[in-house]
């Protein structure tokens, strides 16, 4: 049998292929047509394919064939990395899960870049979603992120800052208030210079942890509101094993994804949501298994959502299932 992670590059490598003879489209069907606008960004429906499952930028084509509204690549860090040592994938099936400590495995900024310029057909919303080497300082960190921002700048319409990835030492210390609040501060400085330069405005949208503590939330959202932030996705894998426990990958390390993070990560969107307003919107990601799940989401305060565990075990239908019951939804909340 395959690995996990060989699984996962053979399943892209057809989609590629799929897309290129057009056998996407006839299987999907046309997308779910739900415009909606969020950041000043014009998506076309309410689902998008959450981070790390095309690290390269070179699949967001068929992902668009298969109905997302829209694509999240990376994590890109400034040069190439390696990532952690195999085997790093781990599914737990009956639980609909996985444990991954892949640690950024990407093939670098610029050849992401290089990729979108040069296959992106997609008409929905692309974003990239970007972090420090693993070898960069903490100290360092914001050289990186500010690298990445201007290296995405011309070929994306939203920015991700990743600062809760459970599996490179040292990402989630950036998360602490007062340095969360220096490098968005920073990023958002560089964002104001690039919109004049380039007459063209780049949501930036930061990732949180489900294992942000009640007190961090309230200090980060202060940090955001202050800032001004444009986005907020709630939320990364977490560290906690609850719900898969017996399983025998369970003491394996990284971040936990899937079924048994639903309930944490909608705590977590719906405490941010509490502290922001509304005047932040959030696309929550985190467990979404079913239409209902995803429509649950909205009512905590997201806005859009996103998918990836789920999407593996339930398949494209998942990404129908969903756009049309958040039609569904906001349709029913505006009448
Ligand atoms: C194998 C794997 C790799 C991931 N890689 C990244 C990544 O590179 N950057 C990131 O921000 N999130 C990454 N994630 C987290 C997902 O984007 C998402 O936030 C998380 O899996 C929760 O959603 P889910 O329960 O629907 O999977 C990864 C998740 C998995 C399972």
């Amino acid at each position: 049998m395959l690995s996990p992670e060989v699984a996962h590059d053979v399943t892209l490598a057809s989609l590629r292929v799929a897309e290129r003879l057009g056998m996407l489209r006839l299987m999907a069907g046309s997308p779910v047509s739900d415009p909606v606008e969020v950041m000043g960004l014009k998506f076309p429906n309410r689902v998008g394919l959450a981070a790390g499952m095309d690290k390269q930028g070179n699949t967001v084509d068929a992902f668009g064939e298969l109905g997302f509204g829209f694509v999240e690549v990376g994590t890109l860090t400034p040069r190439p990395q390696p990532g952690n040592a195999s085997p790093r994938l781990f599914r737990c099936i009956p639980q609909q899960a996985i444990i991954n400590h892949m640690g950024m495995n990407n093939p670098g900024i610029d050849r992401g870049v290089e990729n979108l310029s040069m296959r992106r057909r997609f008409r929905g919303v692309l974003g990239v979603n970007i972090s420090k080497n693993k070898v960069t300082p903490n100290d360092e960190a914001r050289i990186d992120y500010l690298a990445c921002l201007r290296a995405v700048w011309e070929v994306v319409d939203y920015v991700t800052i990743n600062f809760s990835c459970p599996n490179v030492p040292g990402v989630c210390e950036l998360a602490k208030a007062e340095t969360a609040a220096d490098l968005l501060a920073a990023l958002k400085s560089e964002q104001a210079n690039l919109s004049q330069e380039t007459g063209r405005y780049v949501p930036i949208v930061m990732k949180v942890s489900p294992d942000t503590s009640e007190q961090q939330i309230h200090e980060l959202a202060h940090v955001f509101l202050d800032c001004q932030l444009d986005g907020l996705i709630c939320t990364n894998t977490t560290i906690s094993r609850t719900g898969v426990e017996d399983h025998p990958s369970a003491a394996e390390k990284g971040g936990l994804s899937g079924a048994p993070l639903y309930n944490r990560a909608n705590e977590t969107l719906e405490a941010f949501a509490a502290d922001l307003h509304g005047s932040i919107p959030i696309i929550g990601v985190g467990g979404i298994t079913s239409a209902q799940q995803a429509v649950e989401k909205l009512r905590l305060g997201a806005s859009l959502v996103q998918l990836y565990t789920g999407f593996i075990y339930k398949g494209p239908a998942l990404v129908r299932e969903c756009a049309q019951a958040l039609r569904q939804a906001a349709m029913e909340s505006h009448s």
